[in-house]
């Protein structure tokens, strides 16, 4: 019986700093799973979490034992373990890996206070998304796999500056500042988790444009641990090759500074690793059905599924370059893990487990 993925969900961790993208690729993967994930119905506007059919996303923020004030009192910031309450984010996590509901605080981003719990019930896939998913290590082994989006320093300025100068009317010094603030807590306790993590997207600028400093065109790297069940890295033309790609022939639209693909092993933290790079951006969306073709081991469910997704979502940030494409391919490779999981605890070929 498959219905047993009700009572006992795969759990996903996806660690970033703040405004790295996180919520982007909640909306793809979530838009993998067949549906869009909303706010719970009824519930605290301000509530942090989104549920659609499938999933559940919960933003690890509710975990703040330490409220805006309270951090300001003691003089620590939100990425500081000491204003995150691990010993409930565990139970809690635990609870429902074992089928139970949670209540679950909610930290309200417009006021800064803790504001009374909301009832969580357990999805099929839950998502915990945050500073801390993979830096307490009973949390870690409840995590079924783990995601880290490691934005490099350039960048996240560049997309902070954008969004907190242009949407939230920010001076330039002040985003300058309150990145530099946070910066020994983060390289203390947020970056140091990406060790963990089964699959790394990591952004950096380009290589294409020399001395490039617009933040504009990026090099995305997704780096695949070797060894994880269920999860077998993505491959382009040969597996366990060193491969460098130029497509801008015939077949596929490149203006300056044009697409560069690379793909090879490595090792990361010590580990084995399959990366597969990007740099450079697209022209058309349409011509990335050329790039799919060459690609192995993406866990789609039909040829160019995942340009159909990209094209769904083309006005998403980052549709036109690697942070779309393989947050969309690790959005696949989570549903086809997802499966197999469900399909091995059934004891059935996973073709019979699929959503
Ligand atoms: P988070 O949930 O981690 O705070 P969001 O997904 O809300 O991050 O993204 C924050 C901002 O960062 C977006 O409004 C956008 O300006 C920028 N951003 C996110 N992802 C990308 C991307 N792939 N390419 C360019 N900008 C991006
Ligand atoms: C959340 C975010 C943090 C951010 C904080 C604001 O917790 O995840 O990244 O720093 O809110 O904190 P502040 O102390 O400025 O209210």
């Amino acid at each position: 019986q498959v219905s047993c993925a009700v009572e006992q969900p795969i759990v996903i961790g996806l660690a970033a700093d703040s405004g790295c993208g996180k919520s982007t690729f909640m909306r793809r993967l979530t838009s993998v799973f067949g549906g869009a994930a909303e706010p719970p119905k009824g519930g605290n506007p301000d509530s942090n979490t989104l549920i659609s059919d499938t999933t559940t996303v919960i933003c690890l923020d509710d975990y703040h034992s330490l409220d805006r004030t309270g951090r300001k009192e003691k003089g620590v910031t939100a990425l500081d373990p000491k204003a995150n309450d691990f010993d409930l984010m565990y139970e809690q996590v635990k609870a429902i890996k074992e089928g139970k509901a949670i209540e679950k605080p909610i930290y309200n981003h417009v006021t800064g206070l803790l504001d009374p719990a909301e009832l969580i019930q357990p999805p099929k896939i839950f998502v915990i998304e945050g500073l801390h998913p993979m830096y307490d290590e009973r949390v870690r082994e409840l995590l079924d796999f783990s995601i880290y989006l490691d934005i490099s320093n350039e960048v996240k300025f560049a997309w902070k500056i954008q969004r907190d100068m242009a949407e939230r009317g920010h001076s330039l010094e002040s985003i300058k500042a309150s990145i530099e603030a946070r910066k020994p807590d983060f390289d203390a306790f947020i970056d140091p988790q990406k060790q963990y993590a089964d699959a790394v997207i990591e952004v950096l600028p380009t290589q294409l444009i020399p001395d490039d400093n617009e933040g504009k065109v990026l090099r995305v790297k997704l780096i695949m641990k070797e060894g994880i069940k269920f999860f077998n890295p993505v491959y382009l033309f040969d597996e366990g090759s060193t491969i460098n790609w130029i497509p801008c022939g015939r077949k596929l639209t490149c203006s300056y500074p044009g697409i560069k693909f690379s793909y090879g092993p490595d090792t990361y933290f010590g580990q084995e690793v399959s990366v597969l790079e990007m740099d450079g951006q697209f022209d058309r969306l349409d011509e990335l059905i050329y790039v799919e073709s060459h690609l192995s081991n993406l866990s789609t469910k039909f040829y160019g599924e995942v340009t159909q997704q990209m094209l769904k979502h083309a006005d998403f940030p980052g549709s036109n370059n690697g942070t779309g494409l393989f947050q969309t391919i690790v959005g696949l490779k989570i549903r086809d893990l997802y499966e197999q999981i469900i399909a091995e605890r059934a004891g059935v070929p996973a073709e019979a487990a699929k959503v």
